[in-house]
């Protein structure tokens, strides 16, 4: 069996249409604050690609650079004045923060209704609670999901792994696979018999950030991968999975890059617009009360 690749790159360029035509149809633009602690040059990469998904939508984007060695008071400070800026639909904080800051107390500063990376506690939250809704969905598994729906891949009663248990992408990916009816399990480092699972998964998210981790001869003939990793190696950017061998077993992967990458950029446009049309919504109403 050779797989067919989901394609996340065309994928995301649909979203992306969708998007701009709905970016255009607000009477300001969406703007998006991203914050970024040091210089570690791979988070500086992505800020830049952000900015310029941005551009290309017709959304504002203003980003604030904070030295390596920036205090905890220092980060909270620009942090509180994004909540307050009323041209800042969405915060984004990059992760991760250099080790001597809190990231929790730094998260938690986001608002609710612009917390477009859904770190907020609160969301964190809901997202994990039956019957609840967050306002906001972090970005990768978002991604995934939509790579999933868009492939057609059954998800209720499904058997899905996710290799992983990171606060960005592995836990709340298992949330989303549990509240689309999939029979979830979480493998990590310790996981005893991690062979004997992966063998039995219709799904497996490979987000554990080890190069070529996942081989073809673990999985389920005709199974699903989603591979989130991005390892740069001496040979290229790879993902969490085998490419090679995977693909011959599996009924559908996604590449590295362009399967999960461009749609964790896309998602991120997505709650932007949201965050604005909400917040546009709000001062209708108001002005309307008000009138
Ligand atoms: N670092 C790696 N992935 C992410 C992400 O999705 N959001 C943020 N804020 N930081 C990250």
């Amino acid at each position: 069996m050779s797989s067919q690749l989901i394609d996340g790159k065309a994928i995301a360029a649909s979203i992306k249409e969708e998007l701009k035509a709905q970016v255009a149809s607000l009477p300001s633009p969406p703007g998006l604050a991203t914050v970024l602690v040091g210089d570690d040059p791979a988070s500086h990469t992505y800020i830049r690609s952000k900015h310029r998904l941005c551009a290309d939508l017709g959304m504002q984007s203003l980003h604030h650079q904070l030295p390596a060695d920036a205090t905890q008071e220092e980060v909270e400070a620009v942090v509180r004045q994004l909540a307050e800026d009323p041209g800042a639909h969405g915060i984004l904080i990059q992760l991760p923060l250099p080790a001597h800051l809190d990231e929790e107390r730094v998260l938690a500063l986001v608002p609710l209704e612009k917390d477009v990376d859904g770190f907020h506690p609160v969301n964190v939250g809901r997202l994990a609670m039956k019957g609840r809704r967050p306002e906001f969905v972090p970005c990768t598994p978002a991604g995934c999901m939509r790579l999933l729906e868009r492939s057609g891949v059954p998800l209720k009663g499904a058997r899905a792994v996710v290799v992983g248990r990171s606060n960005i992408v592995g836990l709340p990916m298992a949330l989303l696979l549990n509240h689309a009816d999939a029979t979830v399990t979480i493998v990590h480092s310790r996981t005893v018999g991690l062979d004997e699972i992966l063998g039995q998964a219709d799904i497996v998210v490979a987000a554990i950030g080890k190069a070529n981790f996942i081989r073809g001869e673990q999985l389920k003939p005709g199974c699903c991968v989603i591979d989130v990793g991005i390892n740069r190696t001496d040979s290229g950017l790879v993902g969490d999975v085998d490419f090679e061998t995977v693909r011959q077993v599996a009924a559908h992967v996604t590449p590295v890059p362009g399967g999960v990458g461009p749609m964790t950029l896309i998602m991120l446009m997505e709650n932007t617009l949201k965050a604005a049309q909400k917040s546009f919504q709000v001062r209708e109403l108001q002005a309307g009360g008000a009138g």
